[in-house]
């Protein structure tokens, strides 16, 4: 018996039976339950066919409150029960099943679900009311929950990962958040995407400056790609930029798939370079001595990526090359970050080696051919 509907609402005592009462009133409760169903019918239903909103309201005083607030599915708040609902022997049923019921007015959301090659797991289900409440509720759309929560009522591995991360995603946190980057009914694209490459859906928010919570910023990517034409291999080929970084926040240095320092200096390990190394060989950072062309970046045989990386001073990847693009070769910075200053690089490339006159020390070359002598 459903405490739902007023009429057979059991008096709070009485549920808790104590005295001959109470027992009686269960007895009485259980008998009208086992009545045969036509039975009971009649006081439930009987002759309703046409009945209008306010007479269902009568016993079905939780939707008559919802009715009252006017916030809800309009075809509900109308008064229009019988678009949805039909009298059937003692029971109303529904018109249609599962989504074909809101399929009969949404015939826009009909065709964009029934044409798109990805259908979300919960629509294909036939859920629309795994989401939506068909009579309404107080949060936006009649979701059940508000988002991100709402997502979270299945994807719970998803929940654990967002809370857990210690580098959150400001796009979670925005209006819509999980909806800004996928349709919760269907897509063309994998993973309900809204936009592929999955570079354009980062370019909707990354097309200004954005602050953080750290009080810093992040740069404007969208015109960074611009000014810096020679976009690195993942963004170049695939444009993907959740081949480095989780959308979905992480607890690595900004949001990154693997570990890469955050520091401009620090020692060198395999480890700490995860991020590069999952696509990089590491063989050109371990050996003083560069065998062969295990690296470009070597002066006659002495490795000089060996040198700048290790030691206690070593400089991270970033401190020369960018990760999403450059202006010349080899993804080359233009400047490094120092302090608050921008240390120019002035890197040039030739046939058999280059040379740079960063900030940091005398102009400097190498020659993988012939050993430049550099003055100290
Ligand atoms: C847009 C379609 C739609 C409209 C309009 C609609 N309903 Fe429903 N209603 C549903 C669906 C779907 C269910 C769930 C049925 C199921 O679970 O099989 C439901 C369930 C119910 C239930 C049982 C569960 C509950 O929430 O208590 C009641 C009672 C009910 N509706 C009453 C009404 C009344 C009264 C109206 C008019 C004021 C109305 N409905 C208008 C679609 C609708
Ligand atoms: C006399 C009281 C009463 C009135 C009036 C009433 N209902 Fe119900 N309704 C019930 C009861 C009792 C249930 C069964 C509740 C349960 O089993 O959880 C029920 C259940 C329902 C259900 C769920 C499916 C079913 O039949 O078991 C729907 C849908 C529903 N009512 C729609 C309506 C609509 C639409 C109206 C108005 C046209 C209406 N009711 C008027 C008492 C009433
Ligand atoms: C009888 C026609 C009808 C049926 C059936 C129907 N809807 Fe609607 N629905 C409407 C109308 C009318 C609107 C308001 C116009 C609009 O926003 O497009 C609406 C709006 C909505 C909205 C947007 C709410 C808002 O605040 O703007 C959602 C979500 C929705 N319906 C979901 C559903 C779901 C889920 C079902 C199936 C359980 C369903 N509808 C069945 C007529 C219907
Ligand atoms: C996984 C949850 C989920 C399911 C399942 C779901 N919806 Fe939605 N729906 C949403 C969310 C979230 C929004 C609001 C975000 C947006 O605008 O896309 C929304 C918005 C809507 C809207 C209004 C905006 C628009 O896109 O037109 C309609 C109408 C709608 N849904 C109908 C449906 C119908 C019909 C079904 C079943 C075929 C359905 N929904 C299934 C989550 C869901
Ligand atoms: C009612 C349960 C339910 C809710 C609520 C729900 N989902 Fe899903 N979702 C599923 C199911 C089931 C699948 C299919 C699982 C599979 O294929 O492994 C799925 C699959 C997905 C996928 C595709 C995964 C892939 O690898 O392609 C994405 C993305 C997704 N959901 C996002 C969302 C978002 C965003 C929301 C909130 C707007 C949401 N889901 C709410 C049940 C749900
Ligand atoms: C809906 C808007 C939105 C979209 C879409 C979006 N972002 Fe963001 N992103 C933000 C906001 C706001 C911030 C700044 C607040 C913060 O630090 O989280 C941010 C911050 C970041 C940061 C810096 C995080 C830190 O704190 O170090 C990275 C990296 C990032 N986004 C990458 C991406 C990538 C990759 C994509 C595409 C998969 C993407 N963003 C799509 C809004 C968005
Ligand atoms: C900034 C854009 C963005 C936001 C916001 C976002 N996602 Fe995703 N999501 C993606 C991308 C891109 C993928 C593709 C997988 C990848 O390459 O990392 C994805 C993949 C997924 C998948 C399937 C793969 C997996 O990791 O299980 C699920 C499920 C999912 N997202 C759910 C969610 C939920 C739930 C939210 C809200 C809490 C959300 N997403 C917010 C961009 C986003
Ligand atoms: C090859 C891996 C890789 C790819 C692909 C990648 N990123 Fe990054 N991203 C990084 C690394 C590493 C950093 C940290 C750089 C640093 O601080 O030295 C970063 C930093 C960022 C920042 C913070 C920038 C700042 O300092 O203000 C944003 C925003 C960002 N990435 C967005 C994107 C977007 C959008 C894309 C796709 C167009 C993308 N990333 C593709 C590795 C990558
Ligand atoms: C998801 C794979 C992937 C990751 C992660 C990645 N790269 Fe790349 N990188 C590529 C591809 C693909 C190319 C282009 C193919 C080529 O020229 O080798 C490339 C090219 C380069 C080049 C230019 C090579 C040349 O000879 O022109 C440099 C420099 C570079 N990456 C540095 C880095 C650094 C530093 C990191 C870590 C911050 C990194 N990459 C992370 C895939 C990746
Ligand atoms: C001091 C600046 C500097 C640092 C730090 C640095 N590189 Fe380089 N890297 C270069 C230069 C210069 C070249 C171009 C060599 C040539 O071809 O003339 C290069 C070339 C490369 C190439 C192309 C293949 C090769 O070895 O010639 C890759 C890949 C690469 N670097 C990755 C990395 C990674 C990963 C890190 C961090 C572990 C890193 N670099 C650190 C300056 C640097």
């Amino acid at each position: 018996v459903s405490s739902k509907n007023s009429y057979l609402k059991i008096p709070e005592a009485l549920l808790h039976p104590r005295g001959v009462y109470s027992r009686l009133f269960m007895a009485l409760i259980l008998l009208l339950f086992f009545l045969p169903r036509s039975v009971r019918a009649e006081s439930r239903h009987a002759g309703m066919e046409d009945a209008e909103a306010k007479a269902c309201f009568t016993c079905h005083k939780e939707l008559g409150q919802l009715s009252e607030l006017g916030k809800g599915h309009p075809p509900f708040l109308d008064g229009e029960c019988t678009a949805c609902h039909e009298l059937n022997g003692d029971t109303f049923t529904t018109v249609a099943e599962g989504n074909e019921l809101c399929f009969g007015c949404h015939t826009e959301k009909e065709d964009a679900v029934k044409k798109k090659e990805h259908v979300h797991g919960a629509v294909a289900a036939g859920g629309c009311t795994g989401c939506h409440d068909p009579h309404g509720t107080q949060n936006k759309m009649n979701l059940l929950q508000p988002l991100p929560d709402l997502c979270f009522m299945c994807h719970s591995e998803m929940e654990d990962h967002v809370e857990n991360a210690k580098v959150k995603h400001g796009a979670i946190q925005m209006k819509d958040s999980c909806a800004n980057c996928h349709n919760p009914h269907a897509s063309d694209h994998e993973h309900l995407l809204r936009k592929e490459p999955i570079m354009d859906l980062c370019l909707t928010c990354h097309n200004v400056e954005r602050p953080t919570k750290s009080g810093s910023f992040v740069l404007n990517m969208e015109k960074f790609l611009q000014d810096n034409p020679q976009h690195h291999g993942p963004i170049l080929l695939d444009g993907d930029c959740a081949a480095c970084h989780n959308p979905h926040g992480s607890n690595n240095y900004r949001m990154l798939k693997r570990v890469y320092p955050s520091d401009r200096y620090t020692a060198f390990s395999v480890k700490k370079y995860a991020l590069c190394f999952e696509c990089h060989d590491e063989e050109p950072f371990l050996k003083k001595i560069a065998a062969g062309d295990v690296t470009g970046f070597r002066n006659g045989t002495k490795n000089l990526h060996y040198v700048h990386v290790h030691k206690k001073k070593g400089r991270r990847c970033t401190f020369c090359h960018d990760p999403h693009g450059s202006k010349g070769p080899k993804h080359i910075r233009t400047t490094t970050p120092f302090g608050k200053w921008n240390l120019p690089i002035n890197f040039k490339i030739t046939d058999t080696g280059g040379s740079c006159a960063p900030g940091c020390h005398v102009p400097r070359a190498y020659d993988r051919v012939k050993a430049v002598v550099n003055k100290h």
